[in-house]
């Protein structure tokens, strides 16, 4: 019975295993770091995405680009602005990621991405194309996903390190349906891939002083592959002693990001890539909204910085798009440059950013023709870097904040 349709998937999943076994070698090989201490001059890609992607991603480059001009004066940051990731270019194209987008970014070390629209199994107006965000993370084996939120007046200060190329999304378009009646998708943990990850976040944990890292899984009923993310990261952590490892059920866990009592406990969180999508929305909510969170994107030759949210088509449709808020963007800007060597100056943009968006507020964003716009919003934040008392004002600001606790 249906032995013509067994055949076929047993042909397809055959497939996938080579490929996915292939993968595993080239993990098996370690590739050394950028130094990016070494390198120069870095070069930045600006790639600006689509529906509010182009307005909050210059907004954001108006802030990188302030903050670098005198290593950009020095040669040391060259900027490329990368075009062609539009859902228009990418569905004439018919491509995730269009070959000339990807030799350009290939030839950033990194780069700051706007939201990309990413079509729905019969979405009437495009192509189903796969995610660019999910096609950029493993053409450039971009494995973790880090997302902080803070909420200071709270004592919340969480680190999220999501698996970023395996889980549900390695191989998220090639699932299939068997027959009419049966569909089947693809889970896969790699023993490398699970490491890589596990790891990052216990150095997180350790250079942050930090004594807690919590693993997050459905391990009692994934049992394979949750099964192995959580047996890693309990033989991980033995190699750090002064860090303590707790393994929480995604369920739980998403119920306790809302519980008062327990949720500043947490610190850091490591997660298969599912369950880190979902949970950081949750925690970028409790932040304030998906429109206050950045996210690095970090591989061992390429690092991307976005958003956590979409492009919102409904915004660009209503003639929005110069409304919307570019703070998760410039975030994700201070997160750049922190990671290639200009912490200063990413504790600046991070404090100006707090001065305009919590503390001072003269300049409005309402996504709406009420408030300011992303470009005018920018030039607020770029007004408080300058101020020669920036940190001092951000510091009361915060031990003000902090009495109230
Ligand atoms: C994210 C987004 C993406 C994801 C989408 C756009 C494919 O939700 O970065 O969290 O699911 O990873
Ligand atoms: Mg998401």
């Amino acid at each position: 019975m249906r032995q013509t349709e067994i055949e076929q998937a047993k042909e397809k999943f055959g497939k996938i295993l080579e490929e996915q076994l292939a993968r595993v070698e080239t993990l098996k090989t370690n590739a050394d770091k950028v130094d990016y201490a070494g390198l120069r001059p870095i070069r930045i890609g600006i790639c600006g995405g689509d529906g509010i992607g182009e307005s909050i991603s210059q907004a954001a480059k108006n802030v990188l680009v302030a903050a670098l001009s005198q290593a950009v004066k020095q040669g040391q940051v060259v900027f490329q602005e990368i075009k062609g990731l539009t859902i228009e270019n990418r569905a004439k194209e018919n491509k995730a990621i269009p070959d000339e987008v990807l030799s350009q970014l290939k030839d950033c070390q990194v780069i700051l991405k706007g939201p990309t629209t990413t079509p729905q199994a019969g979405d009437r107006r495009w192509p189903n194309i796969e995610s660019a965000n999910v096609a950029m993370r493993r053409a450039l084996d971009l494995f973790a996903n880090v997302r902080p939120v803070r909420i200071p007046q709270e004592g919340i200060d969480w680190c999220f390190f999501r698996e970023n190329t395996e889980g549900e999304y390695a191989v998220g378009s090639k699932g299939f349906d068997v027959t009419e009646d049966l569909s089947v998708d693809f889970k896969i943990t790699t023993e490398q891939g699970s490491q890589r990850i596990i790891r990052m976040a216990f150095e997180y944990a350790q250079k942050n002083q930090l004594q807690r890292v919590t693993v997050v899984t459905k391990s009692n009923v994934v049992k394979t592959t949750d099964g192995r993310f959580s047996r890693v990261a309990a033989r991980i952590a033995k190699e750090y002693p002064g860090i303590v490892l707790d393994e929480w059920y995604i369920d739980i866990m998403t119920a306790k990001l809302l519980d008062p009592q327990r949720r500043a406990d947490f610190q850091v969180l490591v997660l298969p890539n599912l369950y880190g999508d979902i949970i950081t929305d949750e925690a970028a909510q409790i932040q304030g909204g998906v429109g206050t969170a950045g996210s690095a994107n970090i591989g061992i030759r390429w690092a991307m910085f976005e958003a956590i949210h979409g492009s919102a088509p409904r915004m660009v449709q209503e003639g929005r798009a110069k409304f919307a808020d570019p703070s998760s963007m410039i975030k994700a800007a201070a997160m750049l440059l922190r990671h290639i060597g200009y912490a200063e100056r990413a504790a600046a943009v991070d404090m100006a950013l707090d001065m305009c968006g919590q503390f001072e507020r003269r300049v409005l964003i309402t996504g709406r023709d009420n408030g300011a716009t992303g470009e005018e919003f920018s030039q607020y934040v770029l007004e408080w870097m300058a101020r020669p008392d920036l940190k001092e004002r951000w510091e009361k600001a915060i031990a003000k904040l902090r009495k109230k606790i």
